[in-house]
């Protein structure tokens, strides 16, 4: 598939931009880790010498990081491929990265002729050399290999952060297989990045003005690396030294599957302030039978008896899911158990989809799938019960007093926005405090979305 080789480029060898692009700007649609992979792409591009564009218009070089986990999302790369077309009929170099790269390769070269770059999650260290390539051929360049090298060894170190908090992928790729998604095919197998790099990617962040670290990883709880000592810790380990580190003041991750859930990590949730009461723990159904169909490997009695444990720990901890309705068999039982499973674990927040079905993957041969009509329906009914539990959760916060980490100015004169430890948005009006402060607030009210809160005291400026 790649028309590239295996050899790492180190930045300082690829050749002067003299006449190639000036100016990129890149859109990253899908999960967290393709947030996080647009911006070392970013990284890269300005270590080159290149810089950002403010808008899109004003780029000679657009990256579209995509996302190919549901048919839309897939659907939406191509309408956005059309639109770069300028009045002029000029446009600018265009590349596709992410996990439609991966997935579908030379394929888009095909259907969108105008792409000049195709290159996958696993290969994007060696954009610099591809833009080159495209440039030179007047081809398009396609590299989709996942190298055994890994490419964070060839990228730059991090940036001065823009934002107090960051996120860092600790572990890439998927071993599960569930019947119905394309990562395992898109981003690779499981492997996690070594303790050391990770301890030192962290502390540039922080040196970089961070407060806060986001994990990440298709399976965060999966990652597993030998510390400085050289015994092997679980992502619990990881915290440990992380949460030690002068400056860092709040440390989460995501996404965590059920079954590499731990007693160490949950455990770590009581033991370690600075890891925030949070957990976002996808158990897609409340069926037993369906979770089977998907090939989850845990079912509803063990995802609950998990909560259970992690609520025992952390009594506060706020929930959060995902969900698939409509999956292929699902019946309206079936249904009726995603509910109750709802009930019983209480979220704080939650993500729902109509299950799409992915070319290649063992779900779409199966039968009995299920009208859009009979999913529309059933998502209605879901969304409107975890909605109900977002806003009753967020009632509960109400009245105390917590911590909120200033990241952005809010729409009105003088309110800023930031994150309570149970990541709702908080708007706050804190004469003397900016972004990237810790301030202790009392929250006063709760919207679905949000909650206001009253400053208290400025806890770091
Ligand atoms: N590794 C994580 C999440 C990866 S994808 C996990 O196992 O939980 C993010 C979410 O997208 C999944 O949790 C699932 O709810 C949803 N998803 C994945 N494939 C899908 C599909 N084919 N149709 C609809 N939703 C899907
Ligand atoms: Fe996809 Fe399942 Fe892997 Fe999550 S655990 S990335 S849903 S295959
Ligand atoms: Fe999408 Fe790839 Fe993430 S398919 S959800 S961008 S791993």
């Amino acid at each position: 598939m790649s028309q590239s080789t295996d050899t790492l480029v180190p930045p300082s060898s690829v050749p002067d931009p003299e006449g190639g692009p000036r100016r990129y700007f890149v859109t990253s649609f899908g999960c967290q880790m393709n947030v996080y992979d647009g911006e070392r792409m970013s990284e890269m591009l300005s270590a080159q010498g290149m810089q950002a564009a403010d808008q899109r218009e004003d780029a000679d070089l657009v990256i579209l990081n995509t996302c190919h986990i549901r048919e839309k999302a897939v659907a939406r790369v191509y309408s956005d491929i059309g639109r770069l077309k300028r009045e002029d009929g000029s446009k600018p170099m265009i590349a596709v990265a992410g996990c439609v790269a991966q997935a579908e390769g030379e394929e888009i070269a095909r259907r969108a002729p105008t792409v000049d770059i195709v290159v996958g999650p696993q290969a994007y260290h060696r954009l610099p050399q591809l833009i080159e390539q495209a440039r030179s051929t007047r081809k398009t360049a396609v590299d989709t290999d996942m190298p055994a090298v890994t490419k964070f060894g060839a990228l730059p170190g991090r940036a001065r952060q823009p934002r107090p908090s960051a996120f860092l992928t600790v572990q890439e790729g998927c071993d599960k297989f569930c019947t119905y998604c394309v990562v395992p095919y898109t981003r690779g197998a499981e492997i996690s990045r070594p303790f050391a790099d990770l301890v030192e990617e962290a502390k540039a962040l922080v040196d970089g003005g961070v407060k806060e670290i986001t994990l990440l990883g298709q399976n965060v709880n999966a990652w597993t690396g030998d510390d400085a000592s050289g015994r092997s810790q679980g992502l619990e380990g990881l915290i440990e030294v992380l949460a030690a580190m002068p400056g860092l003041e709040r440390i989460r991750y995501t996404t965590s599957h059920p079954n590499d859930m731990t007693d160490g990590l949950i455990a770590a949730h009581r033991d370690i302030d600075k890891l925030m009461p949070y957990l976002h723990l996808p158990v897609q159904s409340g069926s037993d039978r369906i979770l089977k169909a998907m090939n989850r490997s845990h079912n509803a009695a063990s995802y609950l008896a998990i909560i259970d444990k992690v609520r025992a720990a952390r009594p506060d901890i706020a929930l959060s899911g995902d969900f698939i309705v409509g999956f292929p068999g699902e019946t309206e039982a079936d249904f009726q158990a995603t509910l109750d499973i709802v009930r019983a674990a209480n979220y704080a927040q939650a993500y729902s989809f109509k299950y799409s079905s992915r070319p290649g993957t063992p779900a779409a041969d199966m039968e009995d799938q299920i009208s859009p009509e009979i999913m529309d329906e059933r998502l209605q009914r879901l969304q409107s019960l975890l909605g109900e539990q977002q806003q009753a959760f967020n009632q509960t916060t109400v009245g105390q007093r917590t911590r909120v980490l200033l990241e952005r100015e809010g729409r009105k004169p003088g309110q800023l926005v930031g994150k309570s430890p149970w990541l709702q948005s908080v708007h706050v009006v804190a004469p003397g405090a900016g972004i990237g402060d810790l301030i202790d607030v009392e929250l006063v009210s709760a919207g679905p979305n949000s909650l206001e809160g009253q400053a208290l005291a400025l806890v770091t400026a």
